[in-house]
């Protein structure tokens, strides 16, 4: 009987990439599936990626997955780039097809699985507002649209920021989506299927409630928060007291990282045992 000592490799290019958990979850992923496959987070400057990227092609490594600083430099480096990561602007995950390399963004793909799989909404013809506009809010923006949500109002306290995004998102989707500045509490209109929050508020430590009220929310309006960390934000408890369905931001992470696994493997993810894994990597 001969062995095989030869691994796949994943890797993770960012700076910084230390206390990030992605690779624990890929990892309990890939042991679950028999899969030789070792998942390393590499930091990398952003001087070096050029080479960085030379080395990826020299390795033969089967997937990549990428982080700040280098989510839009990375586009330079690649074969090609999937339709929505090219709107989105970013990169957050490469695969590889025979010799060329595919640039992906997972992020707002994630979110969407969530939202079908663990909420069980089909946001097709949904009415959707999100605050935020930033990396992790055109993501979901741009998967929302493309799915064919019937609006998208963004709220976001800086307009120039907001603006821009909503221009640009309706040019390339030919989405029905308009921008409202945030300018102190934002009220979510009753007629709103899908609330999402897509800022950074509520991140811990600074565990606190978005400026928002639900109180005229129909009832059954979704709420959705990107923050993962808490996964019970103040958000979420808000709209549970008023018996609102919730989906939390690790559905998002978790989603994002399976489909991941799904483009690099080719096989199913073991999706409950790479949540498991995050979770207990998060100390969640
Ligand atoms: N669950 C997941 O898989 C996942 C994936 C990606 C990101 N995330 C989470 O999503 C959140 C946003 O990430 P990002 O990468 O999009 O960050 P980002 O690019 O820095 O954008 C942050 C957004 O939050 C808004 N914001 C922050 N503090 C605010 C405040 N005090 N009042 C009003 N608005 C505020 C910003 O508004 P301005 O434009 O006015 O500054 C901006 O729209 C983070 O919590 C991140 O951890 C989750």
């Amino acid at each position: 009987m001969s062995a095989n000592y030869q691994h796949e490799l994943v890797v993770l290019f960012g700076q910084p990439v230390a206390e990030n958990p992605t690779g624990v979850m890929q990892e309990a992923g890939f042991a679950a599936c028999g899969l030789q496959w070792r998942y390393l987070n590499i930091e990398v400057s952003p001087e070096r990626l050029a080479d960085a990227m030379v080395g990826i092609r020299a390795w033969g490594i089967k997937g990549m997955n990428l982080t700040i600083p280098h989510k839009v430099a990375v586009m330079q480096h690649l074969d090609e780039i999937a339709p929505d990561a090219q709107i989105i602007g970013a990169v957050n995950t490469v695969r590889r097809d025979g010799d060329r390399l595919i640039g992906e963004n997972t992020d707002g793909k994630g979110f969407l699985r969530g939202v079908r799989l663990d909420a069980n909404v089909d946001p097709a013809g949904k009415r959707v507002v999100m605050i935020g506009a930033g990396g992790a809010a055109r993501a979901i923006g741009t998967e929302l649209l493309l799915a064919g949500a019937r609006e998208l109002v963004v709220v976001n306290r800086t307009a120039e920021r907001g603006q821009p995004m909503v221009d640009h998102l309706k040019v390339q989707t030919n989405g029905d989506i308009r921008f409202e500045v945030w300018d102190g509490a934002y009220t979510v209109p009753a007629d709103v299927d899908i609330f999402v929050n897509a800022t950074s508020i509520g991140l811990y430590p600074d565990v606190v409630m978005p400026p928002v009220d639900l109180s005229a929310a129909q009832a059954g309006m979704l709420v959705c928060d990107a923050v993962f960390n808490p996964p019970e934000t103040p958000l979420l408890a808000a709209a549970r007291a008023r018996d609102l369905p919730t989906l939390d931001g690790l559905s998002m992470l978790v989603y994002q990282g399976v489909i991941g696994f799904e483009l690099w493997t080719g096989a199913e993810a073991p999706e409950a045992i790479m949540k498991t894994a995050l979770r207990e990597a998060l100390g969640v």
